[in-house]
């Protein structure tokens, strides 16, 4: 791919040759690995393109020390992505004392009785044992104003807002030299953002892996795109190969924001499962549900949606519903049964039939989009 060059400017605002970005992705279930680990990052900043790590599994302490791998493993750009709370400012963190960690199963009778019942029902039918996995209390996502300030701290490049408003930081983040990234998924969150001065804003529709809103890519972006004003947008949900890619750009978005695609490859930290889950998905194989987490999110399909949907529960709130989904998935992992397991994932799995490397995820994209703007376009279009 030597020599090809296709810019926005998104690559001059980050430093960066290619406008695609590794979505931050972390885990979904208490005790997973984080989707976009350090060796995935790297591998797509160093493809030219931006990686940004999911930091939402970490400790404070463990945030910092990826933060410094990455930057001792590349020079290039890179991002780290947290999950923000509504009310970050006004919300204290629970101070647990000492106390880092505790076993699921401890932690589980903090739910409601029906809840811890139905979860009994299922492992005595399904006959399963209980999984052995610790809750860990000092994450990014129960800590957050300390792991912003851990970001600020070590100047990433970017800082990206999962969920929540990054305004509060902004002015900080500005005087460090770092950039600040907004996710929307509707037009009224854009106008929020874009008045709390954030510096990129991605527009991630219902297609998407993991949280998603409600409206379509095809019909969010003109409207994110008119409501942020000079603000560069990117595209997320339900990008995955150079089609998508040109797509985005035609719309008039300086680039993209790819979470699935990215999964599917030999640098990400997503399970084999959920790996091969991706590949064998056909374009209706993934479900939005409360059953992860308590909010809306997107995972592919698996008897664990047929199984909630049939508990008659309403899911607890973010995140004590993923005290459900993970000891359930525990067991299910332990046991090995595969046909209830499946993790975040969007709808552009069913195109997505190999495990590629980060870098040929970046090339690929690069090369279709190129093709596609150069020379397929004004072979299919009249244009007088
Ligand atoms: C496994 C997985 C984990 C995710 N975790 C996060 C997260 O921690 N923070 C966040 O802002 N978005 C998260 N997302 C959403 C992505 O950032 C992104 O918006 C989405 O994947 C884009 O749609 P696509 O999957 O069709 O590419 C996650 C998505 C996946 C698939």
């Amino acid at each position: 791919m030597a020599g090809r060059v296709l810019r926005t400017k998104l690559c001059d605002m980050l430093g960066i040759e290619y406008p695609i970005l590794c979505a931050g992705m972390g885990p979904v279930l208490i005790g997973e690995k984080a989707g976009s680990t350090v060796d995935l990052v790297v591998a797509v900043s160093e493809a030219g393109g931006l990686g940004v790590l999911g930091g939402s599994g970490f400790t404070v302490d463990e945030l910092r020390e990826a933060i410094r791998l990455i930057k001792q493993r590349t020079d290039k750009p890179f991002g780290v992505d947290l999950l923000l709370p509504k009310s970050v400012v006004s919300e204290k963190p629970v101070d647990y004392g000492d106390i880092k960690e505790l076993p699921l199963s401890v932690v589980l009778k903090t739910i409601p009785k029906p809840h811890r019942e139905w979860i009994r029902k299922v492992r005595e039918e399904l006959m399963l044992e209980e999984a052995d996995i610790m809750v860990r209390l000092d994450t990014t996502t129960m800590r957050p104003l300390e792991a912003v300030k851990v970001c600020i701290e070590e100047k990433v490049p970017l800082f990206c807002a999962g969920l929540g408003n990054p305004g509060f930081m902004v002015e900080e983040a500005h005087a460090n030299g770092i950039r600040v990234l907004g996710i929307t998924g509707n037009i009224k969150n854009a106008v929020r953002m874009r008045e709390s001065g954030v510096d990129l804003l991605v527009a991630q529709g219902h297609e998407g892996g993991g949280h998603t809103g409600r409206i379509g890519t095809m019909a969010l972006l003109p409207g994110v795109l008119d409501a942020a004003g000079d603000i560069p947008v990117l595209a997320a949900g339900g990008i995955g190969d150079g089609r998508g890619l040109a797509a985005a750009l035609a719309m008039g978005c300086a680039g993209v924001w790819v979470g699935t695609r990215f999964l599917a490859t030999d640098e990400s930290g997503a399970l084999d499962i959920n790996k091969r889950r991706i590949l064998s998905s056909s374009d209706e194989d993934t479900r939005v549900s409360h059953a992860y987490t308590g909010k809306t999110s997107r995972t592919s399909y698996s008897k664990f949606h047929d199984l909630w949907n049939g508990s008659g529960l309403e899911p607890l709130p973010f995140p004590m519903q993923v005290l459900i989904s993970s000891a359930l998935m525990g067991s299910f992992i332990d046991a090995g049964r595969e046909d209830y397991i499946g993790g975040f994932a969007g709808q552009i799995s069913g195109i997505i039939h190999e495990i590629k490397p980060a870098r040929k995820v970046v090339e690929d994209m690069i090369e279709e989009a190129s093709d596609i703007l150069m020379n397929r376009l004004p072979a299919n279009v009249i244009l007088k």
